[in-house]
Formats: C-alpha cells, sequence, structure tokens
C-alpha cells in the first residue's frame, strides 16, 4: 500500500478546519446536532422517520428484517418511485414548478414542470405497455443525456419495468453484456448523440450489440434525424416520437410496486472481467435518496439542483432522477461537454438559470485548475450556495480550489463518499452541522453505521484500515443480479455481517474519515469505476497478445490513468501501431473511458510463486517509486527489466 501511504502522508499534513456559517446553519433543514446520536441509536426509528416524506400507497407493516447478508426494508409496504417523483407533485403547488431544466450542447433549452413531465412520463408508460413490456422485464437503456432518457426511466418506474442505463459512452461488447446479463427485451437507444459537435453512432453500435440477443424491440430516439445515417430494422425497430404519438393521453395509473420489488439495475465494474448488476430495490432507495437530499444537499423549495454526472453512472439516477424529483426540485439536466464550445460552458449554465446546488467530480475540478480561474472569474456565480464532489478522493488543493474560486470563500463544500451499492451517499457532512476538512468526506451520515477495522475486524480508533458498514441502510444493494454468490462473497466474505465496501480509509483523531481508494484490482480514472481485469481481457482477446496486466498509476487530472503491461504472442514485434491498435481493442470492448494511457511491452510480468501478478509492483514501477517488497516473486530480474523499459518510456 505504498501508493495509499504516499497520499496519506498528504494528507495528514491537512489540517484546515471549516466551521458551518452559523447563518447557514440557522436555515439548514438538519440542524439539530442531536441528530447523530439519536440515529445511531435507534437507526430503524431514524428511518422510519424520513419513509415519511415518502407517499406509500399502502403503509408498511415492519422497518427491517435483517439476515445478513439479506436485507429488506419498509415490508409489506406499497409505492411507486415515478408517483413519487412526478405525480404527487402535480397535485399540489408544485404542479407548474420546473422539475427539469434541460439545455443541449448546442445550447437550446427546454424546461419541464412537474405536470409536463407527468404528461411524458404517462405517454411513455403507455407506450412501453402497448409494446408488450410487463412489470419484472427488464428495459435496457442506451441514449445520451436528452430528457427522454429521464423520461425512459420513470415510464419504467411507472409500470414497474426494470431498467437498466448502459451509459452512452460503453461500446457494443459493453452493451451486450449487460443485455445478455439482465436478459432484456426491450432497448431504448437514439439514432446518434451529440458530442463536442460531432455524432455518436449509436444505433449503429447498438445494431452491432443485438445481433441475436434477448431484445425483441428497439425504440429509437431521433436526436440527430437523416445526417445520422442510423438504418431502421423492419419488425424490430420503432421511432419513440411516432410510438409515442400513438399513446394513448389518459393519465397512467401508477403500478402498485412492493417496498422490495425490483426498481433498477445498474452495471459496474468488480475484480473479476464481469460487470455486477447490482440490485436495487424500490421503497428503501426511494427513502435513502430523498433523505440525503434534504440532509447532505440541504434541498429547499426555491433550488436549482445541477448534479454534472451523467444518467448512465448512478450518480445521475440518484442525484438527477429519483433523488431530486422525489424531493420536488428543479434540476439541471446538461447534454454535453463542459468544453463545448468553450471552457467557460459550466458558469455559464450556474449564472443562466441561477444554480444554488452544484455537485461535481473531483477529476473535472481539477481540469478547472488546470484551465485557470478567468473562465470562471467572467461569471456571476452568487446563486451558489452549496458545492458538492463525488467520485474519487478529492486532493486538498481541489477542495481549496473549489472553495475560493466556485464557493467564493462562502458556500459550504459536502464531499460525499458512496457507491453504485450503496444508493446514496453514505459518509458526507451535514453542511449546517459537521465542520469540513479539505480531502476527509468527514463522518458517517445520520443512521449509517460505518467503521474502520483491520483484517481480523478489529476496530481502528486512529489509524488506517478497511471501511466497513455495520448495519443495513435502506438504500443498498440487495443482490447482484443472477449472482447472490458473488454478492455474498464480494461484500460479506471477509465479515459475515457487516458490508465491505472495497476502499481502505483511515481515521483520524477527531474521528473524521479519510478515504485512500480501493483495497481491490478496480481502478478509478476521473471518478469512473473501471475493473482491471476487464481491461485485461479486453487485451487478450488481440490476437497478437500473450499476456496483459492492467494498473492505475497517480494522475494529477484523472485520479488514475490505465498502464498496461503487455506481453506480445510470439513472432510480433512492439510498435506504434501495435499500440494504437491495442488501445483501440480495449476502445470497441469496453469504451473510450477505458482506453489505456499507455502500453509497455515486456517478455515477462512480476508474478507470485503462486502464479499472481504483483500489480503492486507495477504500479510502483509506473509510479517511479522504489519498489516494495519483492520477496514473494519468482523471478526478481523481471522487475528490473520493466523498470527499464517503463524508463527508457518516458525518456
Ligand atoms: C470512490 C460513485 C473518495 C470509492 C458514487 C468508491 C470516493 C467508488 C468518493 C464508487 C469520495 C466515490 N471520496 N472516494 N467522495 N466517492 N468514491 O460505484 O472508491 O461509481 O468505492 O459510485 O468510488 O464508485 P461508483
Amino acid at each position: 500500500m505504498v501508493n495509499e501511504a504516499k497520499q496519506l502522508d498528504t494528507l495528514l499534513k491537512e489540517n484546515r478546519v471549516f466551521h458551518p456559517d452559523p447563518a447557514f446553519t440557522k436555515q439548514a433543514n438538519f440542524n439539530d446536532p442531536d441528530i447523530y446520536e439519536r440515529a445511531a441509536k435507534d437507526p430503524e426509528g431514524y428511518w422510519a422517520e424520513q419513509a415519511k416524506h415518502i407517499t406509500w400507497f399502502k403503509p408498511y407493516d415492519k422497518v427491517l428484517e435483517w439476515n445478513p447478508p439479506h436485507a429488506k426494508w419498509f415490508l409489506g409496504g406499497k409505492l411507486n418511485a415515478a408517483y413519487n417523483c412526478v405525480d404527487r407533485h402535480r397535485q399540489g403547488p408544485r404542479k407548474n414548478k420546473a422539475a427539469i431544466i434541460w439545455e443541449s450542447e448546442n445550447g437550446d433549452s427546454k424546461v419541464f414542470t412537474y405536470e409536463m413531465l407527468g404528461r411524458e412520463v404517462d405517454k411513455a408508460a403507455h407506450m412501453l405497455k402497448n409494446l408488450g413490456v410487463k412489470k419484472g422485464d427488464r428495459v435496457a437503456v442506451y441514449l445520451p443525456m436528452v430528457p427522454e432518457l429521464p423520461i425512459a426511466l420513470l415510464a419504467c418506474a411507472k409500470i414497474g419495468a426494470i431498467h437498466t442505463v448502459v451509459f452512452a459512452g460503453f461500446s457494443s461488447k459493453a452493451l451486450r453484456d449487460r443485455i445478455d446479463d439482465s436478459d432484456a427485451k426491450l432497448l431504448i437507444t437514439a439514432d446518434a448523440g451529440w458530442r463536442r459537435g460531432s455524432q455518436v453512432p449509436l444505433k449503429a453500435y447498438a445494431d452491432e450489440a443485438l445481433e441475436g440477443s434477448s431484445v425483441e424491440k428497439v425504440l429509437v430516439v431521433r436526436i440527430v434525424g437523416e445526417a445520422s445515417g442510423a438504418k431502421m430494422v423492419a419488425g424490430r425497430d420503432l421511432y419513440w416520437h411516432e410510438e409515442i404519438e400513438k399513446a394513448s393521453k389518459e393519465p397512467f395509473p401508477a403500478e402498485e410496486m412492493d417496498a422490495e420489488d425490483i426498481l433498477y439495475l445498474l452495471y459496474t465494474s468488480g475484480t473479476t472481467g464481469k460487470p455486477k448488476g447490482i440490485v436495487h430495490t424500490t421503497g428503501g432507495y426511494m427513502v435513502g435518496v430523498n433523505t440525503s437530499l434534504r440532509s447532505v444537499f440541504d434541498l429547499k423549495e426555491e433550488d436549482i439542483f445541477w448534479c454534472t454526472a451523467d444518467i448512465g453512472w448512478v450518480t445521475g439516477h440518484t442525484y438527477l432522477v429519483y433523488g431530486p424529483l422525489s424531493a420536488g426540485a428543479t434540476v439541471v439536466i446538461y447534454e454535453g461537454a463542459p468544453d463545448y464550445p468553450e471552457r467557460d460552458r459550466f458558469w455559464k449554465i450556474v449564472e443562466k438559470y441561477g444554480v444554488t446546488i452544484f455537485y461535481t467530480a473531483p477529476t473535472l475540478i481539477r481540469t478547472f485548475m488546470k484551465w485557470g480561474p478567468s473562465y470562471i472569474e467572467k461569471h456571476d456565480l452568487s446563486s451558489l450556495r452549496l458545492l458538492a464532489t463525488v467520485g474519487e478522493p478529492i486532493n486538498p488543493e481541489a477542495w481549496m480550489w473549489f472553495h475560493k474560486y466556485v464557493g467564493r470563500e462562502k458556500t459550504p463544500i459536502v464531499d460525499t463518499w458512496w457507491q453504485t451499492e450503496t444508493g446514496c451517499a453514505m459518509i458526507a457532512p451535514l453542511p449546517g452541522l459537521t465542520p469540513t476538512k479539505p480531502g476527509s468526506a468527514t463522518k458517517p451520515l445520520p443512521g449509517i453505521l460505518v467503521d474502520v477495522v483491520d483484517d481480523d475486524g478489529r476496530t481502528v480508533e486512529n489509524g488506517g484500515g478497511n471501511l466497513v458498514i455495520k448495519h443495513p441502510w435502506p438504500s443498498m444493494l440487495r443482490t447482484i443480479w443472477g449472482d447472490d454468490e458473488r454478492f455474498r462473497n464480494t461484500y460479506f466474505g471477509k465479515f459475515p455481517e457487516w458490508y465491505l465496501p472495497g476502499d481502505a480509509a483511515h481515521r483520524d483523531e477527531d474521528g473524521y474519515i479519510w478515504i485512500l481508494g480501493r483495497i481491490d484490482d478496480v481502478i478509478n480514472v476521473s471518478g469512473h469505476r473501471i475493473g482491471t481485469m476487464e481491461v485485461e481481457s479486453a487485451l487478450v482477446s488481440h490476437p497478437s497478445v500473450a499476456e496483459a496486466a492492467v494498473i492505475g498509476r497517480s494522475d494529477d487530472v484523472k485520479g488514475q490513468a490505465i498502464t498496461a503491461f503487455v506481453i506480445l504472442k510470439e513472432g510480433n514485434e512492439p510498435s506504434a501501431a501495435m499500440t494504437a491498435e491495442l488501445k483501440e481493442t480495449v476502445v470497441e470492448q469496453i469504451g473510450k473511458l477505458a482506453r489505456p494511457e499507455e502500453i509497455i511491452y515486456t517478455a515477462e510480468l512480476p508474478k507470485t510463486r503462486s502464479g499472481k501478478i504483483m500489480r503492486r509492483l507495477l504500479r510502483d514501477i509506473a509510479e517511479g517509486r522504489v519498489l516494495g517488497d519483492t520477496t514473494t516473486l519468482t523471478d526478481p530480474p523481471v522487475i528490473e527489466e520493466l523498470k527499464r523499459l517503463y524508463q527508457d518510456k518516458e525518456d
């Protein structure tokens, strides 16, 4: 853990503390300091209190049933997520409030009030029913950030279908894997998407993925039109705009879902090559995400909430769709890139809509730092009252920069630690109560019982260890789709009654948690989780590759960058063309997000006597550090050779 030791060293020198402004505390939703203790004493009571913010068609009989590793929350309760996000707001003073403000990359914008959104969701729900989609069916969604994306999700929720969104940056192969694993019968995609003014041929990717798959029908959102060249397959493909025209305009009665019925699957990377379909259910998830909007984000009626994540990731599911909409917020959804057409696009959007809560990723903050503050200074950001980050540890410099230039040294910053599996923020400050330290996600939220323990499960009061969550929480994953065994082993294999997130953490003398990064073979590139094995399998699928080892080395902007060490099969020579081809293979198999930054050719890889690749050593080499312990290595000279190759590459 040399990597972590280095990071920790920097973090522990950090001793700045920022106390909540009393004026902020006074108006905060959560401003009673006793809340932590009350919730810790009686988590079920706390969550039952929060569950009152959700509309239940039928009240639940029991808050929690915990048979480790399986939890059930709000047993017997009936509800509908889309009803909670849309319909209930249509019946009161929020009826004509903006629910979604959508801005396209080219600057067009559309506003959907709750009433308008409700009508669209109802039409889409009718359309899905007309296409034969039933409760419990899986619907794969492969769309860019257009309004049809949240509408599709809410329509699935309304009829009780299980959506599984595949980020539009993933390749055909990745889409196909997710369709196969979830056994989806409908795919919703687009003719093409826009990215920095160029087309992304989503339909062509989808066509490739669909050959021989379980998908019976494809709904195609027309974004680009003729110029996309998208081909429609007769009998299978239908245009969204044509089908929705045919749908009834009558209100669609929300399907009564059991609290434990599945709301969605979302695939995420693990330590094997195969992504995991994380299962989220309806009741607990809705209670969890809704609570976090009120607690961590201090959401108020008049806020304009902007989360810059893509709906293809969990952050977008929770903080662009289910969380803010369930809380009746106005959400900004931006389709495009932060530097299109100029590097001030984000600040333009903040100014234009008067964004009050801004939620983004450290990697973007570091990019803004690189670009310099002039792009920010051109705009009036005085509407901002709360800033938030997610996805990876934020380094104190980035935190301070965010605080100074975006927050104008006034707004609280909430660093939120959580995962696809946890459903919503778990470790984060309550902005009216918790003093913040740059680089620390601070303390677990009320009702969340976090600990730092050593490998034997002993609490580490002041020091580093495994992060664990010792009590179930409502929005936790219920299992891995089709693989409960993997669910058990991955998250409860080490400690049978505690959830193991797979992150290392340090707890300081004030009880503050500093997340240090993953303890497994998962890397985090620009806040995106990528399994090293996924990239390795992509590389070895190339006919010239005999073996590959992939690691994440530290990168100033992306957090981590992918370095691949590759052994070529005999008769193949390393060359620039080979490197380009191998990188392209990874893009084809997974997507651009997994493209290796560099490829190092080697004749051998350092392995333990039992044949395991020593990734730690490879990381040390890639980061130019003195080598760690090599006593278990079979062939120590391999290291020297690799080090030499890596240095040659840098010269
Ligand atoms: C990392 C994204 C430090 C962590 C919501 C976790 C973080 C993984 C933070 C989950 C944070 C997320 N500080 N690390 N504030 N937030 N992580 O599933 O390693 O895409 O396990 O969920 O990102 O990534 P995922």
